[in-house]
This record gives structure tokens, C-alpha cells and sequence, in this order.
């Protein structure tokens, strides 16, 4: 191969691969995780949270703001009118074909139980009510 072509050549690939990294640390395009405001939170709300951290988080982004492989749940779309507490039973216990938004579908969360559930809810819905999800 020419000495010129080669050069040509690592650079796309060095562009490439930039591309690539850009899309997998960054946000999903037009889908930025919310910046969640934290109140002081009760003791079930607090138990929550660290089970949410454990399981959740990893999509649903810190302080259920959503990340790049998750919506957030602190979003009007969550609101307990629109996805009552049942809701997150089901999506916990079953998973969630992907409906509302581009990240994919949820896999179910084994090992997570209905307690467990009602603590998360407790957390995700103190932290809806201090953001002005109702
Ligand atoms: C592997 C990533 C992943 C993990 C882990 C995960 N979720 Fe999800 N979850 C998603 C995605 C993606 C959606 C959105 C699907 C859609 O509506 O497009 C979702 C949707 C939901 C919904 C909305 C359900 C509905 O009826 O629309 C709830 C509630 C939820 N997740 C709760 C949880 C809880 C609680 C945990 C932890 C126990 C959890 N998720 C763990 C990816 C994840």
C-alpha cells in the first residue's frame, strides 16, 4: 500500500473509532438525562433508593434521571395517573417491550421483589413530587 493511503486511512479509523466512543459514553441524541432535584426523603423512600441503585440505576441514570440505556422516571410520562404503582410491579416482574421511547426494550429484574418494588415506588414518587410530577 502507497505510504499516502495508509495515512488515509488510519485517520478514519481514528475517526471512527471517536465516533463510535462519542456514541456509546454520550447521551442518546435529543434524550438528555433529567437533572433530578433530591428532597429530603423518608425512611421507605431511602431503603428504595438504595435498591434502585442496585438494579435501576445502571439504565434509569442517577436519581432515576435517565441515562443512555433507560428513560427517566422522574418524567410526566411516570406520572401515578399515567404509570401507576402496578406499573412498576409489572415492569420489574415481566420487563417492557420498548413503547414510549428509542433505548430498547426493559429485561425483566430477577431477584427484585414486590417489597423491594414498593420501596423503589416510594423513592421514584418522592422524587416525581419534589420535581413537580404529580
Ligand atoms: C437494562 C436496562 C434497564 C434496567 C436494568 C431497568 N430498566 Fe426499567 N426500563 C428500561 C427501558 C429501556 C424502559 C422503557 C421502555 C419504553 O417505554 O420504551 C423502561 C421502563 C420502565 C418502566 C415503565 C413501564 C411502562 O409500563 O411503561 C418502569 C416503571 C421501570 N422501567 C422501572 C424499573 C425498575 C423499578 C427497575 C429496577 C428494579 C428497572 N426499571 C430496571 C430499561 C431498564
Amino acid at each position: 500500500m502507497e505510504k499516502n493511503s495508509f495515512i488515509w486511512l488510519a485517520a478514519a479509523v481514528a475517526i471512527g473509532l471517536g465516533i463510535i466512543y462519542f456514541m456509546r459514553s454520550g447521551p442518546l441524541p435529543g434524550y438528555e438525562p433529567v437533572n433530578v432535584t433530591v428532597p429530603e426523603l423518608t425512611a421507605e423512600a431511602q431503603a428504595g433508593r438504595t435498591i434502585f441503585e442496585a438494579n435501576c440505576k445502571k439504565c434509569h441514570g442517577k436519581n432515576a434521571g435517565g441515562s443512555r440505556k433507560g428513560p427517566p422516571l422522574v418524567h410526566k410520562i411516570y406520572e401515578p395517573s399515567h404509570h401507576g404503582d402496578i406499573a412498576f410491579q409489572m415492569a420489574v416482574k415481566n420487563g417492557v417491550l420498548s413503547h414510549h421511547w428509542p433505548f430498547g426494550k426493559m429485561p425483566p429484574v430477577p431477584g427484585v421483589s414486590e417489597e423491594q418494588v414498593t420501596s423503589i415506588i416510594s423513592y421514584v414518587r418522592e422524587l416525581q413530587r419534589a420535581n413537580g410530577i404529580r
